[in-house]
């Protein structure tokens, strides 16, 4: 705990970020306290572990995205196993990326890591970059993903922000019922004048934040009794105010054309070579739907036509 920044108490004037609220009125997160909690209640996983490099942790943020943990961890062990550098992934071919992000869905991504890796392997030798700016020129790479690769995976000093993060921030530190439904320049800066100096405090705080949100400050049932900055907490001292806002919308997969594509490109990846359209037709029945699903992979660079008319993943 010694190497803790004590930062308890850090106090910012409002007025340098929500220029809407009084300037008698401050924000500050209780950082010790939360990042001791999740030295405690934190999640043992496989890209936490001691001595993770920089691309293992660019590999887990591209699962994460948009596919819960539990699934990402077999899936992530896998892709390391078989491609433990970028340069190793670059040299070998897209479609191969394709197939081993298996039932992982939105496969796009694989093919956006794919070109991250080539990106890396040809233009910084094979070396994940450190910098937020330079991640952020990779394939694939937003705000969010370049700062995590440079905090999780280089103890770089910046503002990680997704929407658990989000969540909390709005709540413990502004008292307000939700975050707004996507991360703006305001978040970051709110986020960023909470980040003890020094960086790897700064990391720390940055990962226990996000558990935080992940664990205890849910969407839709927070568990205040185990939080440890009740204390100081914004949506608490206003008594716990209902977002008013409108419902989520549920997203729908049966009979989708993603559900389509996604039996599509399962034909593709068990396949050893090249396979015919009527292995393809006779996964879905109605025509329309799986002719535009076949064309939007094609279209997408998930799936190519051979000169013979078969189907395979890419080259
Ligand atoms: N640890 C680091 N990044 C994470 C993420 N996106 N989801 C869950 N745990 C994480």
């Amino acid at each position: 705990l010694s190497a803790f920044h004590a930062v308890t108490g850090l106090v910012f004037g409002m007025a340098d970020i929500l220029p809407c609220r009084s300037s008698a009125h401050a924000v500050s997160i209780h950082a010790d306290e939360l990042i001791a909690w999740f030295d405690r209640e934190g999640r043992d996983l496989p890209w936490r572990e001691s001595g993770v490099s920089a691309w293992q942790i660019l590999v887990s943020e591209f699962m994460l995205q948009q596919t819960p943990v539990a699934r990402v961890i077999p899936a992530f062990e896998r892709w390391m196993e078989r491609w433990p550098s970028p340069a190793s992934l670059a040299a070998d071919s897209p479609g191969e990326a394709v197939r081993m992000w298996g039932k992982l869905g939105y496969p796009r991504r694989a093919l956006r890591l794919h070109a991250a890796a080539s990106e890396i392997a040809t233009s910084f030798g094979g070396v994940v970059p450190r910098t937020v700016e330079a991640l952020r020129s990779l394939p694939g790479v937003g705000d969010y993903t370049a700062a995590a690769v440079a905090v999780f995976g280089y103890g770089e000093r910046a503002p990680v922000v997704d929407t658990n993060v989000r969540r909390v921030l709005h709540r413990a530190v502004l008292g307000a019922a939700e975050a707004g439904p996507s991360t703006t320049k305001t978040d970051m800066a709110l986020c960023e004048s909470l980040l003890p100096d020094r960086p790897l405090d700064a990391a720390r705080l940055s990962i226990a934040l996000m558990e935080l949100g992940a664990l205890v400050c849910t969407a839709t049932a927070p568990a205040c009794s185990s939080c440890p900055v009740t204390g100081a907490c914004g949506w608490l001292a206003a008594g716990r105010p209902e977002y008013a806002g409108p419902p989520k919308r549920v997203q729908r997969y049966a009979g989708t054309d993603r559900q389509v594509r996604g039996k599509l490109l399962d034909v593709l990846r068990d396949a050893d070579e090249p396979v015919g359209k009527e292995r393809l037709d006779i996964v879905w029945s109605d025509d329309t739907q799986r002719e535009r699903a076949l064309a939007g992979l094609l279209d997408d660079g998930l799936a190519t036509q051979t000169s013979d008319g078969r189907f395979a993943l890419p080259a």
